[in-house]
Protein backbone atom coordinates (compact mmCIF):
# COMPACT_ATOMS: atom_id res chain seq x y z
CA UNK A 1 0.00 0.00 0.00
CA UNK A 2 1.29 3.81 -0.69
CA UNK A 3 -0.49 7.13 -0.40
CA UNK A 4 -1.95 8.14 -3.39
CA UNK A 5 0.14 11.19 -3.77
CA UNK A 6 3.02 9.55 -3.68
CA UNK A 7 1.76 6.75 -6.30
CA UNK A 8 0.79 10.26 -8.59
CA UNK A 9 4.15 11.54 -8.33
CA UNK A 10 5.99 8.29 -9.04
CA UNK A 11 3.47 7.77 -12.53
CA UNK A 12 5.15 11.37 -13.42
CA UNK A 13 1.79 13.29 -12.97
CA UNK A 14 3.20 16.05 -10.45
CA UNK A 15 5.34 16.58 -7.90
CA UNK A 16 3.70 15.12 -4.38
CA UNK A 17 2.72 18.75 -3.37
CA UNK A 18 0.94 19.13 -6.39
CA UNK A 19 -0.37 15.76 -6.48
CA UNK A 20 -2.04 16.45 -2.92
CA UNK A 21 -3.58 19.74 -4.43
CA UNK A 22 -5.02 17.59 -7.04
CA UNK A 23 -7.02 15.42 -4.42
CA UNK A 24 -8.15 18.45 -2.14
CA UNK A 25 -9.34 19.81 -5.88
CA UNK A 26 -11.62 16.38 -6.48
CA UNK A 27 -9.89 15.86 -9.60
CA UNK A 28 -8.68 12.20 -8.76
CA UNK A 29 -10.84 9.11 -8.58
CA UNK A 30 -9.51 5.46 -7.25
CA UNK A 31 -11.55 2.60 -8.36
CA UNK A 32 -13.70 5.07 -9.93
CA UNK A 33 -14.76 6.97 -7.04
CA UNK A 34 -13.87 11.15 -6.00
CA UNK A 35 -10.99 10.93 -3.63
CA UNK A 36 -10.18 14.19 -1.17
CA UNK A 37 -8.44 12.65 1.60
CA UNK A 38 -4.59 12.99 1.70
CA UNK A 39 -2.96 10.52 2.51
CA UNK A 40 -5.52 7.54 1.07
CA UNK A 41 -3.75 4.60 0.54
CA UNK A 42 -3.68 2.80 -2.93
CA UNK A 43 -2.69 -0.83 -3.79
CA UNK A 44 -0.87 -1.71 -7.12
CA UNK A 45 -4.38 -3.44 -8.51
CA UNK A 46 -6.24 -0.18 -7.87
CA UNK A 47 -7.24 2.23 -11.05
CA UNK A 48 -6.46 5.39 -10.26
CA UNK A 49 -7.83 8.31 -12.73
CA UNK A 50 -7.03 12.06 -13.11
CA UNK A 51 -9.63 14.63 -14.39
CA UNK A 52 -10.86 11.01 -15.45
CA UNK A 53 -8.00 9.89 -17.33
CA UNK A 54 -6.31 7.07 -16.02
CA UNK A 55 -2.70 6.61 -14.78
CA UNK A 56 0.30 4.76 -16.12
CA UNK A 57 1.87 3.28 -13.33
CA UNK A 58 5.41 2.88 -13.94
CA UNK A 59 6.54 -0.62 -14.72
CA UNK A 60 8.42 -2.49 -11.69
CA UNK A 61 12.24 -3.39 -11.77
CA UNK A 62 15.06 -4.84 -9.77
CA UNK A 63 18.10 -4.98 -10.09
CA UNK A 64 20.70 -6.60 -7.73
CA UNK A 65 24.45 -4.55 -7.94
CA UNK A 66 27.58 -5.64 -6.62
CA UNK A 67 28.28 -1.97 -4.74
CA UNK A 68 31.71 -0.71 -4.81
CA UNK A 69 33.64 1.15 -1.75
CA UNK A 70 33.14 5.23 -1.77
CA UNK A 71 29.54 5.21 -3.14
CA UNK A 72 26.38 6.54 -1.29
CA UNK A 73 23.62 4.21 -0.38
CA UNK A 74 20.98 6.79 -0.95
CA UNK A 75 19.35 7.82 -4.50
CA UNK A 76 20.55 11.61 -4.21
CA UNK A 77 23.26 13.15 -1.50
CA UNK A 78 23.13 16.67 -0.05
CA UNK A 79 27.70 16.40 -0.57
CA UNK A 80 27.05 15.76 -4.31
CA UNK A 81 28.87 12.48 -3.56
CA UNK A 82 28.26 9.18 -6.35
CA UNK A 83 25.41 7.55 -4.99
CA UNK A 84 24.00 3.80 -6.27
CA UNK A 85 21.86 4.91 -8.15
CA UNK A 86 24.21 6.93 -10.76
CA UNK A 87 25.95 3.45 -11.32
CA UNK A 88 22.51 2.65 -12.74
CA UNK A 89 21.92 6.15 -14.82
CA UNK A 90 20.89 4.22 -17.81
CA UNK A 91 17.63 2.58 -15.51
CA UNK A 92 14.85 4.88 -16.75
CA UNK A 93 12.89 4.01 -13.81
CA UNK A 94 12.80 5.86 -10.28
CA UNK A 95 14.53 3.46 -8.27
CA UNK A 96 16.21 3.35 -4.91
CA UNK A 97 18.03 0.83 -2.83
CA UNK A 98 16.28 -1.46 -0.48
CA UNK A 99 18.28 -0.50 2.46
CA UNK A 100 22.00 0.67 3.29
CA UNK A 101 25.27 -0.27 2.73
CA UNK A 102 28.11 2.26 4.07
CA UNK A 103 30.06 3.94 1.92
CA UNK A 104 32.40 1.93 2.74
CA UNK A 105 30.56 -1.40 2.59
CA UNK A 106 30.75 -3.30 -0.35
CA UNK A 107 28.63 -6.01 -1.66
CA UNK A 108 25.01 -6.88 -2.74
CA UNK A 109 22.59 -4.29 -2.50
CA UNK A 110 19.21 -4.58 -4.07
CA UNK A 111 17.37 -1.59 -6.22
CA UNK A 112 13.75 -1.20 -7.13
CA UNK A 113 11.13 1.31 -7.84
CA UNK A 114 8.50 -1.39 -6.00
CA UNK A 115 8.34 0.10 -2.52
CA UNK A 116 5.65 -1.82 -1.44
CA UNK A 117 7.72 -4.61 -1.93
CA UNK A 118 10.79 -2.64 -0.39
CA UNK A 119 9.29 -1.67 2.60
CA UNK A 120 8.05 -5.49 3.86
CA UNK A 121 11.92 -6.56 3.07
CA UNK A 122 12.80 -3.45 5.38
CA UNK A 123 10.29 -4.36 8.03
CA UNK A 124 12.16 -6.60 11.21
CA UNK A 125 8.66 -8.20 10.91
CA UNK A 126 10.03 -10.44 8.13
CA UNK A 127 13.82 -10.33 9.14
CA UNK A 128 15.77 -11.03 5.70
CA UNK A 129 19.04 -12.96 6.36
CA UNK A 130 22.06 -10.99 5.25
CA UNK A 131 25.47 -12.46 5.74
CA UNK A 132 28.73 -10.25 5.79
CA UNK A 133 32.33 -11.22 5.19
CA UNK A 134 34.15 -8.61 7.68
CA UNK A 135 38.08 -8.08 7.87
CA UNK A 136 38.35 -6.49 11.28
CA UNK A 137 41.46 -6.02 13.94
CA UNK A 138 43.22 -8.62 16.45
CA UNK A 139 42.42 -11.90 16.77
CA UNK A 140 38.74 -13.06 17.34
CA UNK A 141 38.35 -15.95 19.69
CA UNK A 142 35.62 -18.39 19.41
CA UNK A 143 34.41 -16.72 23.11
CA UNK A 144 33.70 -14.00 20.60
CA UNK A 145 31.97 -15.84 18.80
CA UNK A 146 29.57 -16.95 21.04
CA UNK A 147 29.42 -13.50 22.51
CA UNK A 148 28.10 -12.66 19.08
CA UNK A 149 25.93 -15.27 19.07
CA UNK A 150 24.56 -14.95 22.49
CA UNK A 151 23.81 -10.86 21.06
CA UNK A 152 25.81 -8.12 21.87
CA UNK A 153 24.94 -4.81 23.75
CA UNK A 154 25.58 -1.25 21.67
CA UNK A 155 23.83 1.90 21.47
CA UNK A 156 22.12 -0.11 24.88
CA UNK A 157 20.25 -2.28 23.18
CA UNK A 158 21.37 -6.16 22.53
CA UNK A 159 21.29 -6.97 19.38
CA UNK A 160 19.44 -10.14 18.09
CA UNK A 161 21.83 -13.43 18.22
CA UNK A 162 24.04 -13.46 14.82
CA UNK A 163 25.16 -16.91 13.26
CA UNK A 164 28.84 -16.05 13.01
CA UNK A 165 32.01 -18.41 12.27
CA UNK A 166 35.92 -17.54 11.83
CA UNK A 167 36.57 -17.78 8.65
CA UNK A 168 41.00 -17.50 9.02
CA UNK A 169 43.47 -15.54 10.97
CA UNK A 170 46.40 -13.83 9.48
CA UNK A 171 49.13 -13.45 12.13
CA UNK A 172 51.84 -11.47 10.51
CA UNK A 173 49.44 -8.58 10.07
CA UNK A 174 47.19 -9.50 12.96
CA UNK A 175 43.34 -9.33 11.57
CA UNK A 176 40.74 -11.93 11.15
CA UNK A 177 38.09 -12.76 8.94
CA UNK A 178 34.56 -13.33 10.38
CA UNK A 179 31.08 -14.67 8.31
CA UNK A 180 28.56 -13.06 10.01
CA UNK A 181 24.65 -13.99 9.46
CA UNK A 182 22.39 -11.23 10.89
CA UNK A 183 18.69 -11.05 10.70
CA UNK A 184 18.92 -7.17 12.18
CA UNK A 185 19.63 -4.16 9.67
CA UNK A 186 20.59 -1.38 12.52
CA UNK A 187 22.85 1.56 10.97
CA UNK A 188 26.12 0.12 11.00
CA UNK A 189 25.10 -2.79 12.95
CA UNK A 190 27.81 -5.00 12.12
CA UNK A 191 30.93 -2.70 12.52
CA UNK A 192 28.64 -1.88 16.16
CA UNK A 193 28.86 -5.21 17.02
CA UNK A 194 32.28 -5.85 16.00
CA UNK A 195 33.47 -2.56 18.26
CA UNK A 196 31.09 -4.11 20.89
CA UNK A 197 33.70 -6.86 21.04
CA UNK A 198 36.86 -5.06 20.46
CA UNK A 199 37.39 -5.97 16.70
CA UNK A 200 36.74 -2.58 14.89
CA UNK A 201 36.17 -3.60 11.10
CA UNK A 202 38.69 -2.79 8.82
CA UNK A 203 36.60 -3.83 5.77
CA UNK A 204 33.12 -4.88 5.08
CA UNK A 205 31.21 -7.10 2.71
CA UNK A 206 27.35 -7.90 2.01
CA UNK A 207 28.11 -11.54 0.19
CA UNK A 208 24.66 -12.17 0.80
CA UNK A 209 20.52 -10.49 1.14
CA UNK A 210 18.35 -13.86 1.52
CA UNK A 211 19.34 -16.05 -1.51
CA UNK A 212 20.88 -13.48 -3.85
CA UNK A 213 24.42 -13.52 -3.80
CA UNK A 214 26.72 -11.18 -6.15
CA UNK A 215 29.25 -14.18 -6.75
CA UNK A 216 30.94 -13.76 -10.02
CA UNK A 217 29.67 -10.04 -10.77
CA UNK A 218 32.59 -7.39 -10.58
CA UNK A 219 32.41 -4.70 -8.46
CA UNK A 220 30.06 -1.59 -9.85
CA UNK A 221 28.14 -4.05 -12.23
CA UNK A 222 24.55 -5.04 -12.00
CA UNK A 223 21.98 -6.93 -13.64
CA UNK A 224 18.09 -6.93 -13.47
CA UNK A 225 16.74 -10.06 -11.97
CA UNK A 226 14.76 -12.84 -13.13
CA UNK A 227 11.09 -13.30 -12.91
CA UNK A 228 11.90 -16.51 -10.46
CA UNK A 229 14.11 -14.57 -8.26
CA UNK A 230 11.28 -12.00 -8.02
CA UNK A 231 9.03 -14.01 -6.97
CA UNK A 232 11.61 -15.76 -4.50
CA UNK A 233 11.79 -12.06 -2.96
CA UNK A 234 8.12 -11.91 -3.09
CA UNK A 235 8.10 -15.32 -1.05
CA UNK A 236 10.35 -14.29 1.84
CA UNK A 237 8.04 -11.56 2.68
CA UNK A 238 4.90 -13.49 2.55
CA UNK A 239 2.24 -13.59 5.41
CA UNK A 240 1.13 -16.64 7.05
N1 LIG B 1 26.50 -3.12 8.91
C1 LIG B 1 27.37 -2.09 8.86
O1 LIG B 1 27.98 -1.74 9.86
N2 LIG B 1 27.56 -1.47 7.69
C2 LIG B 1 26.93 -1.81 6.55
O2 LIG B 1 27.15 -1.20 5.52
C3 LIG B 1 26.03 -2.89 6.62
C4 LIG B 1 25.84 -3.52 7.81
Amino acid sequence: MDRLQKVMAHAGIASRRKSESMIEAGRVKVNGKVITELGFQVKKSDSIEVDSVPIQKEKLVYFLLNKPRGVVSTASDPKNRETVVDLLHEVEERIYPVGRLDYDTTGVLLLTNDGELANKLMHPKYSVEKTYLAKVKGRVTREDIRQLEKGVVFDKVKSVPAKARIINYDRKKDYSTVELIIHEGKNHQVKKMMKAINHPIEKLTRTQYGFLSVEGMQSGVFRELKQFEINKLYQLVEDE
